[in-house]
């Protein structure tokens, strides 16, 4: 190993937290982002907020719900901008990632309604690239994301960034994976119902953010992590790019971190 491995490794293991269960690194990632939230407050500026969705955020959003219930904090100066949303997609239907952000999240704290930012899964087509560059101008109009939490799809996906996704891509419409149609098809009542597109964030826009959180828990997820960490940077592995960042730490627990 030459010396700028040994030190890009230093910083790697600097990275990687590891929680004997799911439980206790979300509980983590819930406190950093109450962190985030109150440092703001105190200077009486908003605290702009990537989300997204999935199993895995899940802990995450029901930890910040009870310190929003138990401990008073306010979410009244948070604005938020999920990471992305399938196409087509209503925002009534119970899949669409609208319903998951107010069942899991939006619904129990007290964030102001029009600080709330979902891609529009019900655009006509010809209508979406100009949709998504406004997303990202609205992002950067709020002074950019101040934290962006993420899971990693098996695929090696952030946000829908599928294998193939560019290091300088923005929002857009994208192609789902074969892998990521299959893990979502108990949602859908079936791979063949889950819709073939999506709008995403880019992989430009994820690391623009001043803070990551990338929280992968469970041993369905020890084998991404090993390539996500520890494989070549490569577009076939999109959450590789994460790994040339300084400002990102990875959240595991036991099981996810296994092969490592
Ligand atoms: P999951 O999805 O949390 O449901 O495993 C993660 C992702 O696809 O980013």
């Amino acid at each position: 190993m030459n010396r700028k491995n040994i030190v890009l490794e230093h910083s790697l293991q600097q990275a990687i937290k590891i929680y004997s269960n799911a439980d206790d690194a979300s509980v983590y990632v819930a406190n950093k982002i109450a962190q985030i939230i109150k440092t703001k407050q105190e200077k009486g500026n908003l605290a702009v907020l990537g989300l997204a969705t999935g199993s895995t955020p899940k802990g995450v959003y029901k930890e910040l719900v009870r310190l929003h219930q138990s401990e008073g904090l306010s979410f009244q100066n948070v604005v938020t901008f999920n990471l992305d949303e399938y196409y087509p997609m209503h925002p009534v239907e119970d899949q669409s990632y609208v319903s998951f952000m107010k069942h899991n999240l939006f619904n129990h704290i007290d964030v102001p309604k029009n600080q709330i930012h979902i891609p529009d899964g019900t655009l006509e087509l010809n209508a979406i690239q100009a949709y998504c560059d406004l997303y990202e101008k609205k992002i950067a109009d709020f002074g950019g994301l101040d934290m962006q939490l993420l899971g990693i799809g098996r695929s090696g996906h952030i946000g829908f960034n599928e294998p193939g996704s560019l290091q300088g891509s923005m929002t857009r419409l994208v192609q789902l994976d074969d892998i990521t149609r299959k893990d979502a098809a108990d949602d859908f009542g079936g791979a063949e119902h889950v819709p073939t597109q999506a709008i995403t964030m880019g992989i430009q826009t994820i690391v623009q953010a001043k803070q990551i959180f990338l929280l992968a828990l469970s041993e369905r997820k020890a084998e991404i992590i090993k390539k996500a960490l520890k494989g070549e940077i490569s577009p076939e592995v999109p959450a590789t790019f994460l790994q040339q960042l300084e400002h990102v730490e990875y959240v595991l627990d036991q099981k996810a971190a296994a092969l490592l």
